[in-house]
């Protein structure tokens, strides 16, 4: 084993324990706390900071690798009932270009009538080119100890084609600005057994939920975290995650009801958020912890 590869397992096994003594506790009622920056950034927690350390020698030999080239390998495939590849998926910017493509998108495809984003397309593709059936799809989305679903390892793959390219999600059809308009609404929607809305956790600057910063989403600054780093490898838990599941798993921590798998209120929501964080540079898939 290479030195550097060493110094990641030695780092991940100390943050891995770190993380699942955290995940045990997320159950608990949470207390968001504003903080001014400069002691939100002098309180940073030791997790926090041992993360922040590793991270770069760990994106250096990521396990989101791994799932780009599976993604790859199934984009090329024939596969489903249909015994076709993907090849002539558009996501955008015609059959079979991917090379952009991710960061232009959640965005409006004429042929639904619909504005989507990326896992959607591909899930829309799987559908149409290879004949598999969306409610399959649907029925175990997330990634599993046991499985990584095939759309996670394809959205990978396509998201590391706009490696190193600036976010630009369209406004130009009045659907894709619905789309903000909805995605917004649902931002600031408030509801549930304690009256939260996503801006609860994500609409300041300098908020935080015991050791983790909550980035403000609704901020030019803050929008880029909806990007960056995802399609992300999760090290609670060692699983390959996309945005769709982040998205739940805060619908989940708001108790709010899950939407459904590639549903309209994941695409709006995607639109508010990545028109925020247009201009940022998306640096591929990544590691979150
Ligand atoms: C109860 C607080 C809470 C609410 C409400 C909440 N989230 Fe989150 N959100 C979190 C936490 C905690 C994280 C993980 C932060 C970390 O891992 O550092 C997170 C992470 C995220 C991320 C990834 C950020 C990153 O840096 O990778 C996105 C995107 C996100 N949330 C969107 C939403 C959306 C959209 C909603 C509303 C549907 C929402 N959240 C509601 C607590 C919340």
């Amino acid at each position: 084993m290479s030195s550097i590869k060493l110094r990641v397992v030695v780092a991940l096994s100390g943050l891995a324990f770190a993380c699942a003594a955290q995940a045990g506790q997320t159950a608990t009622p949470v207390k968001v706390a504003a903080q001014t920056k400069k002691a939100a950034s002098k309180s940073r927690s030791a997790i926090a900071a041992e993360f922040e350390k590793f991270r770069d020698i760990m994106e250096e030999a990521s396990p989101a690798e791994l799932f780009e080239a599976k993604g790859e390998e199934l984009w090329k495939a024939k596969r489903g009932p249909k015994n076709a590849s993907l090849e002539k998926c558009d996501l955008g910017l015609g059959p079979g270009v991917l090379k952009g493509a991710y960061v232009k998108m959640p965005r409006y495809f004429a042929d639904t009538d619909q504005v989507m984003d990326a896992e959607r397309r591909i899930v829309y593709c799987m559908v149409t080119l290879q004949g598999f059936k969306e409610a399959d799809l649907a029925k175990k989305p997330f990634s599993s100890a046991s499985k990584t679903p095939d759309p996670v390892s394809l959205v990978t793959y396509v998201a590391g084609q706009s490696r190193g390219m600036k976010i630009a999600v369209p406004q130009k059809h009045p659907k894709e600005r619905d789309a903000y308009n909805t995605g917004e609404e649902i931002f600031n929607y408030r509801a549930g057994p304690w009256d939260f809305s996503c801006a609860t956790c994500h609409g300041a600057d300098n908020l935080r939920i015991r050791t983790q910063d909550l980035p403000n989403l609704s901020s030019k600054e803050g929008a880029i975290a909806a990007f960056q780093g995802w399609p992300g490898y999760r090290m609670t838990g060692g699983l390959m995650h996309t945005l769709q599941w982040r998205l739940n798993d805060c619908f989940r921590q708001q108790r709010f009801p899950e939407p459904g798998y590639v549903s309209e209120t994941l695409s709006d929501l995607l639109t508010y958020m990545g028109v925020n964080a247009n201009g940022h540079v998306y640096k591929g898939p990544g590691i979150k912890r």
